[in-house]
């Protein structure tokens, strides 16, 4: 694991003077090597991100430029664009409400060129998502929708321009724009620059006349080269989290704030140009560029499974449909979306999905219906999760439905249960799940997160977070999958709608939190089965998780020591004779429960490898605000 590579400095510090402080008593710990409790779920870890935090757009979505089809406009003008008359040139520009290139984009960027020619041409530049991120020598593949009042207006120049210097660092024209919506398409490639964010996209007219723009649309390269795809960066973040599902498409965007803004996947589809986009709860619009097919190849592409989420009749702000035929149009919605995700190229949707470019089914095992469907005061929820189940079961069996809220009439398959807490909140909470009725339904943690710590969380959290996950991994017979929420957050300055976030990043750098690498660690490190164990004098500060996984003759020791002082443990590994002399050990630990990763700190708080000896008995000291896992040989 090279991610995890061995930093020694400050960490080492914490860890040698925190030895000459008070100590907790010691606790002991023991493992019944040979012993499982109970198997872990195959898809245990998982992801759940929604548009939030300009985690999509600006975000995971590889696209540069911001507002590309213009749906951003008011009293302040066109977001994200401007006019750059060179010159002589004189234009202006606003949004066109009655002139578009699709039925879906009835509207576009109307410039009104009064003067332009060819030493002094009429532009606007579009500034990006806080910037463009431009690397030497790549090429950026763009395309834009134009329209003239007159055909032979000419080319259009379309370049990338550095801020600072004004410096042009791509350039490239497109073919002669006609008097209808054509897409131009074209290559920007960049020589050897030097890399940087400070950059712009500017589309330049000669020639006087109207022009309308739509789509106007930039690529870098993107995840396995995907065309509309996602960011490298965070897709190899995401990859790192050793997870097995995504959990599609949220949260809150699912629903939306009204019943017309729920994330209505068939809008999603196809070409952008007929992708009308959406406004997302969380107050901006959404491109819909990420649609339900790249959330689906996004799974494909971390070899993971999709864990569909379909909007079943409640919205945000309150409203809901009532259960029966009302309902009837959005259960359908929802039984042509599974069929979209899992049907054969002989059924209709399946066969929309091959036409656009995926033949092959995309594997999926569990629906859930809604979200966090309490919120709805009029206790619509039995019946709907009750007519969506009856549906969806009697088309499909073997899924396992989820429901968002408690049910008073049927028990679901799985409950979807949210925690968002403090770091002290957890650690009083670890034992919530223990004595947790095994007859019921099971349970899938969809969104839980430590909340300390802004943008991303601090070390603070990470040790809720890993309190937390030794509890969820102890009751693994019950939890069959767990996500934390949100992912990603967009750091530049009002990027962010939700504090205390996992992943943070700009237009061109990317970092994870503390609690990211522990949950890097636990993820990497799972284990198939639970081990019997025994423990004492652990406090209400200390915790651990023992698991192992016997095919790969690993035993997995996970210690969280919350304290401010060092834990002396006492660890016996009974039941084995096989155990080598030396594991494996990472440490995420340091000064204080503030400490955290930056945008332009992102390496201060991350895991540090080391061997340690180990036999049946040892002791074992886990210095203060420290996660450790460590891995035994068993074979
Ligand atoms: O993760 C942020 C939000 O928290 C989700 O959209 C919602 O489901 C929850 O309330």
């Amino acid at each position: 694991m090279n991610r995890l590579t061995s930093y020694a400095s400050a960490f080492a510090v914490v860890c040698c003077s925190a030895l000459m402080q008070a100590q907790q008593p010691a606790a002991r710990i023991t493992v019944q090597v040979n012993k499982p409790l109970h198997a872990i779920g195959p898809k245990f870890y998982g992801l759940m991100t929604e548009e939030i935090n300009y985690s999509y757009d600006g975000g995971l979505y590889g696209e540069l430029v911001r507002n590309r089809t213009f749906q951003d406009h008011g009293f302040g003008g066109v977001a994200n664009w401007n006019l750059d008359n060179m010159g002589s040139a004189r234009s202006s520009m606003e949004v066109d409400e009655n002139e578009g290139p699709s039925a879906a984009l009835a509207h576009s960027l109307r410039l009104d060129i009064a003067h332009a020619d060819a030493q002094n041409s009429a532009a606007v530049r579009n500034e990006g998502y806080w910037g463009m991120a431009l690397s030497p020598n790549t090429t950026y593949k763009g395309s834009l929708y134009a329209k003239a009042d007159a055909d032979g207006f000419g080319p259009l120049t379309v370049s990338l321009v550095n801020d600072v210097t004004g410096k042009t660092l791509a350039s490239t024209t497109t073919t002669t724009v006609s008097g209808d919506w054509k897409k131009y398409e074209f290559n920007l490639k960049t020589a050897q620059i030097t890399a940087s964010s400070n950059n712009h996209l500017l589309i330049a007219a000669t020639h006087t006349g109207k022009l309308w723009l739509s789509v106007v649309s930039l690529f870098p390269p993107t995840y396995k080269g995907r065309e509309n795809g996602n960011r490298p960066d965070l897709m190899a973040l995401l990859a790192g989290m050793h997870p097995k599902f995504l959990r599609l498409p949220g949260g809150n965007y699912l629903e939306g704030d009204q019943i017309d803004e729920r994330f209505d996947w068939k809008t999603t589809l196809g070409p952008l140009v007929d992708r009308p986009t959406h406004r997302s709860p969380w107050n901006y619009q959404s491109s819909d560029g990420m649609g339900l097919l790249e959330f689906l190849e996004w799974t494909e592409d971390l070899n993971i499974e999709p864990v569909l989420a379909v909007y079943a009749g409640y919205s945000l702000k309150g409203d809901h449909i009532a259960p029966g035929p009302a309902l009837t149009p959005f259960l359908d919605d929802a039984l042509d979306e599974i069929e979209f995700v899992t049907g054969d190229t002989s059924t209709k949707w399946g066969a929309v999905r091959a036409k656009l470019g995926h033949p092959a089914p995309f594997p999926l095992q569990y629906v859930e219906i809604g979200n966090e469907d309490w919120f709805d005061k009029s206790k619509s929820y039995d019946g709907r999760y009750t007519q969506y189940y009856k549906a969806i079961k009697s088309k499909y069996p073997n899924l396992q439905l989820i429901a968002t809220a408690p049910l008073t009439r049927m028990k679901p398959d799985v409950l979807d249960d949210h925690y968002y807490k403090r770091a002290d909140e957890f650690f009083d909470f670890v034992k919530h799940y223990d004595t947790a009725d095994r007859n019921g339904p099971k349970i899938f943690v969809g969104e839980w997160a430590t909340r300390e710590g802004s943008p991303t969380t601090n070390l603070g959290a990470a040790l809720g977070d890993a309190a937390w996950m030794t509890a969820m991994e102890r009751n693994s017979d019950l939890i069959v999958m767990a996500s934390y929420a949100p992912l990603f957050v967009n750091v530049s300055p009002g990027g962010m709608q939700w504090e205390s976030d996992l992943i943070g990043y700009d237009a061109s750098r990317s970092y994870g939190s503390p609690g990211y690498y522990a949950q890097a660690l636990f993820g990497e490190f799972l284990g198939t089965e639970v081990s019997t164990s025994q423990s004492s004098n652990t406090g209400d500060r200390f915790f651990y998780s023992s698991t192992a996984d016997p095919a790969k003759g690993e035993v997995y020791l996970k210690l969280v020591n919350a304290n401010s002082t060092p834990q002396p443990v006492s660890l016996e590994f009974a039941g084995t004779k096989a155990l080598s002399k030396s594991a494996t050990l990472y440490s995420l630990g340091g000064t204080n429960p503030a400490i955290t990763n930056s945008i332009d700190d992102p390496k201060r708080v991350i895991p540090v490898k080391s061997t340690v000896k180990v036999s049946s008995t040892f002791e074992h000291t886990v210095p203060p605000y420290t996660v450790q896992v460590m891995v035994l040989r068993n074979r």
